[in-house]
């Protein structure tokens, strides 16, 4: 979605915001644009392609200490020069995160005062009723606009007569500040914040934020003053560079075994010679479980598929049935739920439109809800009655990795913390499982050092147009998630199937040298999916084959099945997907690298998805 960045202070405005603007593409964009304080009045500077070409149709004698940045996911209008932002009007200059959602109302209203709009954009029609407004008191003004606004926004707005001050306001879309001593800083996500300040402030939704060179004022709509709590980070500017690697994505990879310790790190406990899981840092009663009449997991993308696996693992361990709700689908089925559901959700980022809402739902409706988020502060960390974050550092590249195998540490932890609290398994039981939850970074490690190997496969599905990912059980949940990563990133047509499924349609789509990775790391159905890669084999199917090493002796897997084998290291089946999981991101990423695509920021796809 749309970056944000705005700057008033004591250094070159055009510069801190055109480096923002920077550290924001990874969010995806299409066109960016900014808009300058000078001694001629607001200077706006804007066109479609990257922050890179927008720099150089900056003239170099613009001196500004005051400005707004915008890198524009079109949501309303073409990818145009006229819809990119910042959007003008009289005197408000501004630009916009979110969904204006009765901006064509408005824009009817606007018209018969003759205010017609120049673009497509519901942002300018925002722009447009705000000057409306605007009687040279810029807190009323906001005041009575947003009254009259339906939808999610996140606005940076400069007034002509207002010199070297911005005012800022959200809704639904995240805006994050700090005090610099270079000034006063604000933007749409903490990465861009980074290089001055580690300490942040989340804007509290309604409030209005007024940002000078010496101070940062927060006041809700009726004038009183807000002090928002501090929040700090615990990564630097490297943690969110490339250090070296030629993608984030492969940086974020190979940042796997350092994200899943620092996430389970602060939730073990030794005790009497086992090693046990402990929430007393995510202050959760172990009663939020057990009291749990039904649990449903809610997400998007990766997100969700990192629920797929926990739902297996929860109900395996708890015996508590789990359902996995698409959260886009969750927030309009009316679900059933009451004060004895649970409800997680899982994300990222924090800010996906959709997730927020089913959040926003299970709350109206009773249920106690559980956030499993990356990011410190962000919108769903703050609403959900309980929050474990996964402290896999800042994620840049618009396909998730680390993220993801870091929600599976928390979901494996969970199942485990409460299969010992509700006594389904002994303390002895739970340390086994924990021994093996700890030895999963060493693992990983292990098939990192086998990239070359995947480097030189990937040559073989770089010419592919569908690609199918089989498994059963942990297997199909992985595959849900090795099918996403693929045609995200290499645009690959992919589809993840029960492999029990095929014979009932999918076999159809099997032609000779179409590609099949099947997965196969659960002994309980090896023999079955060892059947089902025969099935595909036998109409022409490429196989690559991945198994557990700890299942390699299974009589099943006969010489020749395949044409390329993969096998993880040898571990219980329930941690499979931890390792597997790798070797799919490899694949993905070094198939989108062959087929010479933006690995970090593929076509038409965001980073954080903040609008439905
Ligand atoms: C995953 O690679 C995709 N970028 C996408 O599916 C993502 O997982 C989804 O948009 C959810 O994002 P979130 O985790 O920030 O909520």
């Amino acid at each position: 979605m749309c970056g944000i960045i705005g700057f008033t202070g004591y250094i070159d405005a055009k510069e801190v915001l055109l480096n923002g603007l920077a550290e924001l593409e990874y969010r995806g964009y299409d066109s960016a644009g900014i808009a300058v304080c000078t001694e001629r009045g607001i200077e706006t500077f804007k066109n479609v392609g990257k922050v890179a070409s927008l720099r150089n149709e900056i003239p170099a004698e613009i001196q500004s200490s005051c400005g707004i940045g915008h890198t524009r996911w079109a949501t309303h209008g073409g990818v145009t020069k006229t819809n990119a932002h910042p959007h003008s009007c009289g005197k408000v200059t501004l630009i916009h995160n979110g969904i204006i959602e009765n901006y064509h109302e408005l824009a009817n209203e606007l018209a018969k005062e003759g205010r017609i709009a120049q673009s497509q954009t519901d942002t300018e029609v925002a722009a447009m009723l705000l000057d409306s407004l605007y009687t040279g008191d810029p807190y009323a003004a906001i005041s009575e606009a947003v009254k009259r606004l339906t939808g999610a926004y996140a606005f940076c707005i400069l007034f002509a007569d207002q010199k070297d001050v911005i005012y800022c306001i959200r809704k639904g879309s995240p805006l994050v500040a700090c005090m610099a001593e270079e000034g006063a800083v604000i933007a749409s996500d903490m990465v861009a914040l980074l290089r001055y300040s580690k300490e942040y402030f989340v804007l509290p939704e309604y409030n209005i934020a007024k940002l000078t060179k010496n101070s940062i004022m927060v006041t809700d709509l009726y004038g009183n003053t807000v002090t928002p709590s501090m929040l700090s980070v615990n990564w630097d500017m490297s943690a969110a560079q490339k250090n070296g690697f030629k993608h984030y994505m492969l940086k974020e990879i190979h940042e796997q075994p350092e994200s899943v310790r620092l996430t389970i790190r602060p939730r073990i406990k030794r005790e009497n010679g086992f090693v046990l899981p402990d929430f007393s840092e995510d202050k959760i009663p172990d009663d939020l479980f057990m009291n749990a009449g039904r649990i449903i997991i809610t997400a998007c993308g990766t997100a969700m598929h990192a629920g797929l696996v926990g739902r297996i693992l929860i109900e395996r361990m708890l015996r508590i049935p789990v359902t996995v709700e698409i959260a886009s689908e969750f927030r309009y089925a009316d679900p059933i739920m009451d004060e004895r559901s649970l409800v997680i959700v899982v994300s990222q980022s924090g800010e996906t439109a959709d997730t927020l809402a089913a959040l926003r739902l299970a709350k109206e409706k009773g249920a106690k809800t559980l956030a499993i988020v990356n990011v410190k502060g962000s919108s769903i960390s703050r609403e959900a009655d309980y929050c474990m974050y996964t402290h896999a550092g800042p994620e840049i590249a618009v396909a998730s990795t680390k993220a993801y195998t870091a929600q599976l540490a928390v979901f494996y932890l969970i199942a485990l913390r409460f299969a010992m609290a509700a006594g389904k398994l002994s303390d002895k039981q739970v340390s086994e499982y924990m021994n093996e939850l700890e030895a999963v970074p060493e693992k990983i490690e292990k098939i990192l050092k086998k990239r070359d190997v995947i480097k030189e496969l990937s040559k073989r599905l770089t010419p592919a147009s569908d690609l199918f990912f089989i498994g059963r059980g942990l297997d199909y949940a992985l595959s849900c998630e090795g099918s996403i990563k693929l045609k995200e990133i290499t645009y690959i047509h992919s589809e993840a199937y029960a492999a029990g499924e095929l014979k009932h349609g999918t076999l159809s789509l099997i032609t000779g040298g179409t590609p099949v990775i099947a997965l196969g790391t659960q002994k309980d159905v090896f023999p079955k999916l060892i059947s089902n890669v025969k099935e595909v084999r036998a109409r022409g199917a490429m196989v690559i084959l991945v198994t557990n090493e700890a299942n390699d002796g299974d009589e099943a897997l006969e010489k020749g099945i395949c044409a390329e084998h993969l096998v993880i290291p040898a571990c219980k089946d329930e941690f499979a997907p931890f390792l597997a999981a790798v070797y799919l991101q490899l694949i993905a990423y070094y198939t989108s690298s062959y087929r010479g695509l933006d690995v970090d920021q593929p076509r038409n796809l965001a980073k954080s998805v903040t609008v439905e």
